[in-house]
């Protein structure tokens, strides 16, 4: 009798641990299975937590960062970005941290540079929502783990980014519109976006959304005029297939503009 419960108790434990394997095995197919312990740790712990309930989906895999189609709390998509912990980025991300008020202490691990990098994210989306710009809304950011506003349809197909829309029914608009928030991210949140271009933009409902603000940096970063530059640059250059050029205000001009409203604030 008394063996025969052990024997219980022991298939019981060992199912157990079957199940935990099995969970581990498909969170790393999930994931991708290409995280260091720290990260690993992290994603158990909101899980556990039940802040994060599953992840889907792998939704983009960069160089920095990947990103994952989930569902939080309350089973409601979101997104989770993740960064990698990887000495190659550490060194151009400096240039876009020394030099911002915000962040005086970064550390020289590369954990501690990454975990900054991630918390510039997460402060920018804050920043840029509170002054009205179409971003993520931020969730919450452990270490190197962001979690946001999920922007896409629910069954897991996210928005296209404006580089891969076919059919821009209105461009100019858009066009303007982008314009529009540019101006009012240097002029209201203090931010220049700083990698601005058709790939971190995702129209949802004709409507373009800004994603990828982990590189924002403050107006008052020295570099602020030329990141400022280049944004416009780019969007002129992607608009300039759909618009005619003389419907557009030069790249010189819009600049011109911006920077003269900044210093007469
Ligand atoms: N909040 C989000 N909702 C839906 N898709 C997203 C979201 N954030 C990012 N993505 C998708 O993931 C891709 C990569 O994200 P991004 O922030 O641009 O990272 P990076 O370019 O540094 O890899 C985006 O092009 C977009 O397709
Ligand atoms: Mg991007």
């Amino acid at each position: 009798m008394v063996e025969d419960k052990l024997v219980d108790r022991l298939d019981q434990k060992k199912d157990k641990q079957r199940i935990k394997r099995k969970r581990k095995k498909e969170e790393r197919m999930a994931t991708g299975g290409v995280f260091d312990k720290y990260t690993t740790e992290n994603i158990n712990k909101l899980q556990v937590k039940g802040i994060i309930k599953e992840f889907v989906g792998i939704i983009s895999a960069g160089k920095e960062a990947n990103v994952y189609f989930a569902t939080g709390e309350n089973g409601q998509p979101i997104a989770v970005k993740i960064y990698k912990i990887d000495p190659q980025n550490t060194k151009w991300m400096k240039n876009y941290i020394i030099g911002d008020p915000r962040f005086k202490k970064i550390g020289s691990s590369t954990h501690k540079i990454i975990y900054t990098w991630s918390k510039k994210e997460f402060k920018n989306l804050k920043q840029l929502l509170r002054h009205g710009i179409p971003v993520p809304k931020p969730i919450m950011c452990v270490d190197n783990v962001l979690l946001m506003e999920y922007i896409g349809a629910p069954n897991g197909t996210p928005a296209p980014r404006l580089k891969d829309v076919d059919d821009l029914l209105n461009p100019f608009e858009i066009y303007e519109k982008i314009v529009q928030y540019i101006e009012e991210m240097y002029l209201n949140a203090h931010l220049v976006h700083g990698d601005l271009s058709e790939y971190n933009i995702l129209m949802w409902n004709g409507l373009p959304t800004i994603i990828d603000v982990s590189q924002a940096v403050s107006t008052y970063h020295i570099n602020a005029p030329v990141f400022l530059k280049r944004d416009i640059i780019n969007i002129y250059n992607f608009f300039s297939d759909y618009i005619d050029k003389d419907d557009m205000d030069s790249v010189e001009i819009t600049y011109g503009k911006i920077l003269q409203k900044y210093h007469s604030q």
